[in-house]
């Protein structure tokens, strides 16, 4: 039976992006078989646009009923003074949560072709590979309450409140020790257990599932120390485990590491593998419509879709190949390029990318 995936372009690059994806998802069903029906919906400003709502009930339905989602981008300067509960990344938070996709996966690897357009010096990131497990349902970023209040004297104060459960975090937790067992073994759990207790409980949580994986060596670290070893030796983690809102931040940082943000995919599961598949970057509204951003974070989005919800390893392979064809070839967005490389459009390497896949 064919599997179906939702595809929401959403807003500023994100429809260009999503655009290139969707020319390899067709190549994959043509040339390889891949038995997959592509439906469309709205998020975020461009669902807003249209229907008054980030989320619209009909994209929630065709979201829970497909296998799968793609998703581009949200969010744009023009949206900004909009009621918070209308705002695009209201939409994206809605999504993630209303699927429970609590497994945020973002793999940081560095393409040895790019090592020249990372911010660090080569050697410090050659061969770099890490997988960021962030928590993505829970956390400060769905804790009540939350708002921005007027105090007695006039004052506003705003507040949000960071809460996890134990069960969140042992479901974490395990995705995690899970993936560090089938990588290299060693999970570091990232917290700020010196300071807040919500981590304090991360931290023991964590600990007490290290028996049940003898094959992983556990180990922990603050986040502010975790955001400085990821630029001063970034080759000592292999699998890092951290909460909503530092996972945010550290895997924009560890973007960096592999040459741009405009590379990075990401897998977001529910405790069946059903998953969100997007590219780890924003909208980049200053960028959109310019036919300058790069799509190969959501080309690779497409190769996690294949690996983690459509059971299709060896196709997600060929699609990981065919990026690093093209980097051979010395194509480059913007964002990658530099001198000795040539510079191409987004269409461009969305088309290269497939001529690629056809070889
Ligand atoms: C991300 C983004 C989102 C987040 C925003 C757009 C809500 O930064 O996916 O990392 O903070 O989770
Ligand atoms: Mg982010």
């Amino acid at each position: 039976m064919s599997k179906k995936i939702l595809v929401l372009p959403g807003d500023g690059i994100g429809p260009e992006i999503v655009a290139e994806a969707i020319k390899v998802l067709d190549c994959l069903r043509h040339d390889h078989g891949l038995d997959v029906e592509v439906e469309r919906g709205l998020i975020g400003g461009a669902a807003y646009d249209q229907t008054g709502k980030p989320l619209p009930d009909e994209t929630l339905a065709l979201a829970k009923a497909a296998d799968s989602v793609l998703l581009g981008a949200v969010g744009g300067p023009a949206y900004d003074g909009l009621d918070r509960p209308l705002r695009p990344e209201r939409g994206l938070l809605a999504i993630r949560s209303e699927l429970e996709l609590f497994g945020n996966l973002r793999p940081a690897i560095l393409y040895p072709q790019l090592a020249a357009a990372s911010a660090l010096k080569p050697e410090v990131v050659s061969g770099l590979d890490i997988m960021i497990v962030r928590e993505l349902t829970g956390g400060i970023y769905f804790g009540e309450p939350r708002g921005i209040r007027t105090l007695e004297n006039g004052e506003r104060e705003g507040y949000n409140t960071l809460v996890y459960r134990e069960s969140e975090i042992e479901r974490i937790g395990r995705l995690a020790f899970e993936i560090a067992a089938r990588r290299n073994g060693r999970l570091c759990s990232v917290d700020k257990a010196n300071v807040l207790e919500v981590t304090e409980l991360w931290r023991e949580v964590m600990n007490g599932l290290a028996p049940e994986y003898p094959a992983v060596d556990l180990s922990h670290m603050y986040v502010d120390n975790a955001a400085m070893q990821l630029v001063r030796a970034p080759k000592q983690f292999d699998v890092m485990v951290t909460t909503n809102m530092f996972g945010d931040i550290l895997s924009d940082c560890a973007s960096m590491l592999t040459g741009s943000i405009g590379m990075l995919p990401s897998a977001s599961l529910d405790a069946r593998s059903k998953g969100m598949y997007e590219p780890i970057h924003g909208s980049a509204p200053n960028i959109a419509g310019k036919g300058v951003a790069n799509p190969l974070a959501t080309i690779l989005s497409v190769a996690m879709m294949l690996r983690y919800s459509l059971d299709q390893p060896d196709l997600a392979r060929r699609v990981e190949d065919a990026v690093g064809t093209v980097l051979d070839q010395g194509l480059r967005t913007p964002d990658i390029h530099t001198p000795e490389t040539r510079r191409v459009t987004t269409v461009e390497m969305g088309d290269a990318v497939l001529a690629a896949l056809r070889d």
